[in-house]
């Protein structure tokens, strides 16, 4: 059977529902707060951006491979920033010019100023943290996608990070991005901002405990308290190929309900796992030894859309 790919899932309820009874789609590939697991390491890290930002620690950094689960944590962020009525700009396309950039950030804080002018942006952001500072408030920048910042844009978001009164920050910035994000910033030309990052964190694969607790996780809040349709075995295996990241354990998860589905079984088999990696194009060092399913790490093809992106 010719296996959906993620985006089918993602938008509409996937047809399988009904069949098991879900409230909602378990495996939907929406950074979305309310399907959190909160794993040690995202604990952590959530802990740590609202903890930076609390503190007016200035810049934070979160990094993480493709697909780990830093959108999803900056959207936990977000959630937290607006229960508390903290002003904040949330800039998730990054690739953009330092004026598009300045129009962005006036955009969603909402400034009220001639927003493709960056003097005008800059004056009236600045009145508006001293606004906030008065009433010991402070504002976030949160940038997603930072490995794409030009180096031009970096560099002006350094700039953002000086202004400050004599009590701290008057702005956070939060920077998420790909492992090469961490990379960039080691150049020489950026050791300015490099210095003034106060706090990072990484996100790295879920572990074999992880990812298991995380299928059962997502399968619960979707309506299925004890879940068997992923019995232990299959769900090592689903480790082992999908190596423990958030968004292909999903999409593999996805296609397994829905092969389900067709065949009218309720619970999923290895079988069921191969064809689905097969269709995802999923590949791994063992598979591509031995010709078959095995135990091995996963490592997607390059060019499907489940590679770990260019390394
Ligand atoms: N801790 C988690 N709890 C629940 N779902 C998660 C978690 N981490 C990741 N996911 C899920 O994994 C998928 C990918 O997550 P997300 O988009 O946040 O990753 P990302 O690191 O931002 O990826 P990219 O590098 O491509 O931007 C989403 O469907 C998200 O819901
Ligand atoms: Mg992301």
């Amino acid at each position: 059977m010719e296996t959906l790919g993620p985006a089918t899932a993602s938008c509409d309820a996937p047809m399988y529902n009904p069949y098991f009874g879900f409230r909602e789609s378990p495996f939907n590939l929406s950074p979305d707060p309310a399907f959190l697991y909160r794993s040690k390491q995202h604990e952590e890290a959530l802990a740590n951006l609202i903890y930076g930002v609390q503190s007016r620690k200035g810049f934070i950094v979160l990094t993480g491979e493709v697909g780990t689960g830093k959108t999803t944590m900056l959207e936990c962020l977000r959630d937290y920033l607006e229960a508390q009525r903290t002003e904040f700009a949330f800039v998730f396309n990054s690739r953009l010019t330092a004026d598009q950039f300045f129009e962005m950030v006036a955009y969603d804080f909402g400034l009220n100023c001639e927003r493709r002018s960056k003097t005008e942006v800059l004056f009236a952001l600045n009145e508006m943290l001293l606004s906030q500072a008065v009433h010991n408030r402070t504002a976030v920048l949160i940038v997603d996608e930072a490995h794409n910042l030009d180096w031009d844009v970096l560099e002006e978001i350094r700039l953002l990070g000086n202004l400050e009164n004599r009590t701290g920050k008057l702005l956070q910035i939060v920077l998420a991005g790909q492992p090469e994000f961490d990379r960039k910033i080691d150049a020489p030309n950026l050791r300015q901002l490099k210095q003034r990052i106060v706090l990072r964190c990484t996100l790295e694969p879920f572990s074999m405990e992880e990812t298991s607790d995380y299928i059962h996780t997502r399968m619960a809040k979707a309506g299925m308290a004890e879940q068997k349709v992923f019995p232990a075995d299959l769900i090592s295996e689903i480790h082992a190929r999908t190596r423990g990241i958030p968004r292909i354990i999903n999409a593999v998860c996805d296609n397994l309900l829905l092969t389900c589905f067709a065949m009218e079984k309720k619970v999923a088999t290895v079988e069921m796992l191969d064809e689905v990696c097969a269709d995802m194009r999923l590949e791994w060092a063992g598979n591509r030894r031995r010709g078959q399913s095995s135990r091995y790490g996963a490592e997607p093809l390059a060019g499907s859309p489940y590679s770990l992106g260019d390394r």
